[in-house]
């Protein structure tokens, strides 16, 4: 669908508004914050900054018309950046995680007018007018993925336990209760009408699904402690092979950024310890722990499918947490991967796919229903819960 003078102007207003939102993070860092200490599941948000900075400018400013942009940059694709060696510095593809706290960053100051420089350059191109046909979606890519970040910021906030803008809320569960669906298709993928989707998304298809079962609602943290009470860490049995291994290496006995004072279970909200909300979903477990639970339960994690399918029914709660699925990341039939080719074809079959429509730090352009989410299944810092199903 092409888009109009207007809806570029508006694709540049959402632009804006996720760099304040980025901004407003930025400001609450201290200086020796921006770098911090290292840890193999997050970045700097020095570097970080500048890749947001980075990506923006390779995309939606240095790629010349009729070139490949997916070809390296040694084979002069590409406009030259306004910073030097930015594409050595800032490619997350080029650069190892270790040496983003090692290599010559620009300092704060400097990276973030880089990324003044770089936005205005940007809307001087949408005013003029003067782009070719890929422009558009490569200003959609950009704000895509910097709201992608931005949500990235918001679990490196909680790990880190840094003080945050604001403390986003959660709201509390119903009840719960499950969804009998009866057997019949379901459609996964976007259709070819929506203005922006990423490769993975590609492209609508019918998939049969047989009887199933599923909760109305995520797994809350009332019912995850009924699970450790009843020593679910402690039965093998309820456990995949994988899922023993992790338990034997990391020791685990609650989720993450949980602990017990003095009888009562506390967990950690970015930098303040808190009491534990019994109706809330369950935050911050890996899919091993989501599997060993729906087991205790005798009953198993939905997949992907059977997600999406119940999640038009009138009763499905959503939107509070990303959700484990029983699917590892997959491409669809057909699949072809977009000129931004680093995005899904590393992390297939590798990854466990999630659904959920987003947590409540996800933006509402990211939690559209054909967006799939996919983290390895021992990652518990992404704002994670799951729901089960039979
Ligand atoms: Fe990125």
């Amino acid at each position: 669908m092409a888009l109009t003078q207007q809806d570029l102007h508006g694709l540049v207003t959402r632009l804006d508004a996720a760099r304040t939102r980025l901004d407003e993070m930025a400001a609450m860092l201290t200086d020796t914050e921006w770098m911090g200490p290292y840890f193999p599941i997050v970045n700097p948000p020095r570097w970080e900054y500048g890749h947001i900075v980075w990506f923006e400018e390779h995309w939606c400013l240095r790629q010349k018309p009729g070139r490949n942009p997916g070809a390296s940059p040694l084979l002069g694709p590409l406009e030259a950046s306004l910073r030097l060696w930015t594409d050595w510095l800032y490619d997350s593809s080029r650069i190892p995680h270790k040496a983003r706290w090692e290599a010559p960053m620009l300092a704060v100051d400097e990276v973030t007018a880089y990324g003044v420089e770089v936005r205005d350059r940007l809307k001087q191109k949408v005013d003029a007018g003067s782009f070719d046909a890929p422009f558009p979606y490569f200003l959609e890519l950009a704000l895509n993925h910097e709201l992608m970040h931005t949500e990235a910021w918001w679990m490196m906030w909680q790990w880190r336990g840094l003080v945050p803008p604001y403390v986003p809320s959660i709201r509390s569960l119903s009840q719960g209760a499950s969804l009998s669906i009866p057997p019949g298709p379901v459609v996964l993928g976007s259709t070819r009408e929506r203005a922006f989707v990423f490769d993975n998304e590609k492209w609508a298809h019918e998939v049969a699904l047989g009887a199933f079962d599923i909760d109305t609602r995520p797994v809350t943290c009332g019912e995850f402690m009924e699970f450790m009470m009843a020593g679910g860490y402690e039965q093998p049995s309820l456990w995949s092979e994988a899922g023993r291994q992790w338990l034997v290496t990391r020791r685990n006995h609650n989720p993450l950024y949980w602990r017990r004072e003095e009888e009562q279970w506390k967990r950690r909200r970015f930098n303040k310890w808190i009491d534990i909300a019994r109706d809330e979903p369950v935050l911050h477990v890996s899919r091993f722990e989501a599997e060993a639970y729906a087991m205790w339960r005798g009953r198993r994690l939905p997949s992907a499918a059977e997600w999406v399918r119940a999640a038009c029914e009138p009763g499905f709660e959503l939107g509070q947490c990303w959700e484990w699925t029983g699917t590892w990341f997959a491409p669809y039939p057909g699949f072809v991967a977009d000129s931004y080719d680093d995005y899904s074809v590393p992390w297939f079959d590798t990854h466990v796919e999630l659904r959920g429509a987003g947590c409540m730090v996800t933006d509402p352009a990211i939690a559209r229903p054909t967006y799939r989410n996919f983290f390895m299944p021992d990652r518990r810092d992404p704002f994670v819960g799951f729901r089960t199903a039979k």
